[in-house]
């Protein structure tokens, strides 16, 4: 099958989110028109409307729906519909009540919100086949109908997980398929430590109720069980979409830095990954993931911060490179190599205007919604699509922006998005030659067993992306497992988890480009305990050395770290050292227990930092980078280069203008030039 392409345009696309049934329908003729006017091509409709298509079981009500893109038609809009089974209806929820979700502590959760669901009910399940069909038979192949997007936000509202006796009697049971008797489950888990043994697959519970912390190799699995539900779901909802809708995009909308399930699993049958951007939203609320300081969220408050976005966008860009590691069971299994151009990504909602759900929603700067929409394409998107069109006037989010006021005037972003001219947004490919892997079982394993609390997987990871950015280098974040060939530099911040197959990949990949790992590289095993042999496990031999000591620093309890005759750095919230064989001391720590060892040390290509410091990383991936002849520059704060086709773009996300290189940088500014025009 050839897979469609998102829209078969040549520049950036402009859409809107938009829920014709939330406001009055005369309206929608005027809404569909002024639409198409301010320079949008497509419209995104029906999320979350199931109550409004099936009124009551099986008697469904698609009249409205037909006007509702009727409308849109007749003022030449595109058509991405959603299939509406985040939100299921209250007759299903009477009727079926096993279709809730349980949450941790064991309450059943209600109706009242949305993603009142659990994956593993089978009740669900066949409803959402059910809706999904009767929804692609009716609209699959309307001509204007260019893709659709599958649910909503999988995982919102803490639901990827729920601890329902359905899902306790899906994970005994997938765990069954997996190791096929106890005793390889018990062996696997190392479940001898204090009597964790179990008789009998019924005996295994789900990991939410414990007295203290669960094994974490149970965690993994229990992660891994439920991102395949996931998976799950979406492949049933997809199989349908295609069958009855071919020729059009299927996609997904996901949230950014979102841990809960394995998106490059779930990811599989789509087109394109999507995600939803709302950069002072994220701003606002990555304290608790310990990725901005205080500082640094007060000076981007009204822009967000140009990394915390970016990163979702390269995140989300990769999500489609295919696995070319084999093996185990665990690892994301093989296909076939990468035919180019690999798939874009999609904006799929885009912050317009203040959002209403974080600890603070300020207003965002003039000119923020154009630099959004500039970075989103300089990043690979191949469309952008604002949520939302109109205000609401009822409901959950009557705080939250629009393009239009609640009373149908133009709201600020309505201005900006009229200004943007999308023909100077030509797609291409993002020519990367750096990569920076990323993977979820090493997320969960790194954050079920942290050590320190000052640090966690997103922070670990974060500070190496934001110093390439810093660097004004363009990243494409990856699989691990991914094909590596084309990247001059390959970095690994936080990758925990080492197999086999994923050891001989990388030593493959390092023969031909330069490699950097962060700390607790290669410390886990697939099955969630640590390797016999000791860090680094099955990547001993490229490396070259072994652990020494890890030291979990609180708060204030910085640990020195220098090159020889070199300047101090402080290595914050974590230090691990390391026993030299083939590998040579880069760097070493001075005072406290650590002193004399090893803190950064080289094989050849191979580089493994093992002191988290921002300015430590900054300077080693700056000597790296400058070995590989990718020309890093150093960058103020909120100025940022990033490259798409034969352009680059140059931002100032800070309220205030800037000189760089000589050029006066207005606040809140994009500027587009020929690659060959910037120097870096
Ligand atoms: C997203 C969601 C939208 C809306 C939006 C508000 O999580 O997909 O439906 O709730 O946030 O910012």
């Amino acid at each position: 099958m050839t897979r469609p392409t998102a829209l078969q345009a040549a520049f950036l696309a402009l859409g809107v989110c938009d829920y014709p049934e939330q406001v009055s329908p005369q309206h929608w003729d005027a809404s569909a028109h002024q639409q198409k006017a301010l320079g949008l091509s497509f419209v995104r409709l029906a999320e979350f409307a199931w109550s409004r298509m099936e009124p009551s079981a099986h008697a469904y009500d698609w009249a409205w729906l037909d006007t509702a893109i009727a409308s849109a038609v007749s003022a030449g809009l595109q058509l991405v519909l959603c299939t509406p089974t985040a939100a299921p209806p209250a007759w299903l929820v009477d009727q079926h009540p096993e279709i809730l979700p349980h949450g941790r502590g064991g309450q059943i959760k209600t109706p009242g919100s949305r993603r009142h669901i659990d994956f593993s009910s089978t009740v669900y399940r066949e409803h959402s086949r059910r809706i999904t069909r009767a929804m692609a038979e009716r609209y699959g192949q309307h001509p204007a109908l260019i893709g659709w997007q599958t649910d909503n936000e999988f995982g919102w509202g803490d639901t990827a997980q729920s601890f329902s006796p359905a899902a306790q009697a899906a994970f005994q049971g997938w765990l069954a398929g997996r190791y096929g008797t106890l005793d390889a489950l018990n062996a696997a888990w190392g479940n001898v430590f204090w009597s964790m043994e179990y008789a009998e697959w019924n005996q295994v519970p789900l990991p939410n109720a414990a007295v203290a912390e669960v094994n974490p190799a149970h965690t993994l699995d229990f992660m891994r069980f439920c991102s395949d539900e996931i998976a799950d779901f979406q492949a049933e909802q997809v199989a349908i979409l295609r069958e009855c809708s071919p020729g059009r995009f299927v996609t997904h909308n996901y949230m950014g830095f979102f841990s809960a399930f394995d998106h490059y699993r779930v990811s599989r049958p789509l087109d394109f990954a999507s995600w939803d951007s709302y950069p002072t939203g994220t701003l606002e609320a990555v304290h608790e993931w310990k990725l901005a300081d205080p500082a640094l969220t007060l000076a981007f408050a009204r822009t967000g911060h140009p990394d915390v976005t970016g990163f979702n966008h390269d995140l989300y860009r990769g999500m489609l490179r295919k696995a070319v590691v084999g093996g185990e069971r665990e690892t994301t299994p093989p296909d076939p190599p990468p035919t180019p151009p690999p798939p874009g990504f999609w904006v799929m909602e885009q912050q317009c205007g203040q959002v209403n759900w974080a600890p603070s929603n300020p207003l965002p700067e003039k000119g923020a919604v154009q630099l959004w929409t500039a970075q989103a394409w300089a990043h690979g998107a191949d469309a952008v699509s604002y949520f939302r069109w109109r205000a609401a006037t009822t409901g959950q989010e009557v705080l939250h922006s629009g393009l239009l006021r609640h009373n149908g005037k133009p709201d600020r972003g309505h201005a900006e998005v009229g200004a943007l001219k999308p023909e100077q947004f030509p797609l291409g490919e993002v020519p990367a030659r750096v990569a920076l892997l990323h993977d979820y079982e090493s997320l969960w394993l790194y954050n079920a067993q942290p050590h320190t609390e000052a640090l966690n997987y997103w922070a670990q990871t974060f500070a190496y992306y934001r110093a390439l950015r810093s660097l004004g280098i363009d990243v494409d974040i990856l699989h691990p497992d991914s094909d590596l060939g084309r990247y001059a530099l390959i970095v690994a911040p936080a990758l925990t988890l080492m197999t086999p197959q994923r050891a001989r990949h990388l030593e493959a990949a390092a023969e031909g480009s330069l490699m950097v790992f962060g700390p607790r590289t290669a410390f886990r095993t697939a099955a969630g305990g640590t390797p016999e042999t000791g860090q680094f496990g099955d990547l001993s031999a490229l490396i070259g050395a072994e652990l020494l000591n890890y030291d979990g620093l609180r708060p204030g309890l910085d640990q020195a770290v220098a090159a020889p005759g070199q300047a101090f750095h402080f290595a914050r919230a974590w230090a691990e050292s390391y026993e030299l064989g083939a590998a040579q001391a880069l760097y070493r720590y001075h005072g406290g227990p650590l002193d004399g060892e090893a803190a950064v040390i080289q094989r050849g290509n191979v580089t493994v930092i093992g002191a988290h410091s921002e300015t430590l990383i900054t300077e080693l991936l700056e000597q790296r980078l400058s070995e590989a002849k990718l020309g890093p520059v150093r960058l103020p704060e909120g100025v940022r280069l990033s490259r798409r086709g034969d352009l680059t773009l140059l931002q100032n996300w800070n309220t205030r203008a800037l000189n760089w290189q000589g050029q006066l940088l207005a606040p809140v500014s994009a500027h587009l030039r020929a690659a060959s025009e910037v120097k870096a």
